[in-house]
């Protein structure tokens, strides 16, 4: 907890937390989803599954960083995954549904684009104000359209289904 830290954030620290707790809840949402295909992805995709383990990681990295920046605001993280998905924004992203690389790839993309939105919403919001949180949200923003780019790319490239 960091007392300073909300102190510092100013008067709109409330909606940085609301915003905050959604991501999380987004970014835990998206590790599962990346995870599960993964591990169960079918036909030629199994080629790919270390890229969406990667992903896994990277979406877990970025919960991570999104808990720190709750609990220095004084907010705990939920500790109830089922709120993940309800907090998230995002609806149930149902992995088992996208099991072949062309339609795990396209659903990823539909998702990350939410959270770009969400993280570009937050930096805006958190401009000249909440440096802390402003200063994720652009970090966080900076990996999600990298992540976009790299997905488009594949995408693209792509000559099965
Ligand atoms: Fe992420």
């Amino acid at each position: 907890m960091g007392k300073m830290a909300k102190e510092i954030a100013g008067s709109g620290v409330e909606g940085s937390v609301q915003m905050l707790k959604r991501a999380y809840g987004a970014e835990l949402s998206a590790f599962h989803y990346f995870w599960y295909v993964s591990q169960n992805i079918e036909g030629l995709g199994v080629l790919e599954a270390e890229f969406f383990e990667e992903r896994a990681k990277e979406e877990l990295g970025h919960a991570k960083k999104v808990a720190f920046r709750l609990m220095q605001l004084e907010a705990q993280p939920t500790d109830e995954p089922s709120q993940w998905e309800q907090d998230s924004g995002l609806g149930k992203l149902q992995p088992s549904r996208y099991l072949t690389l062309r339609s795990a790839l396209e659903k990823a993309l539909e998702f990350e684009r939410e959270v770009i939105k969400h993280y570009n919403d937050l930096a805006n919001s958190t401009n000249g104000k909440d440096h802390g949180t402003y200063h994720l949200a652009l970090e966080l923003l900076d990996a999600e359209l990298e992540d976009e780019q790299n997905i488009e790319d594949i995408l693209k490239k792509l000559e099965i289904s």
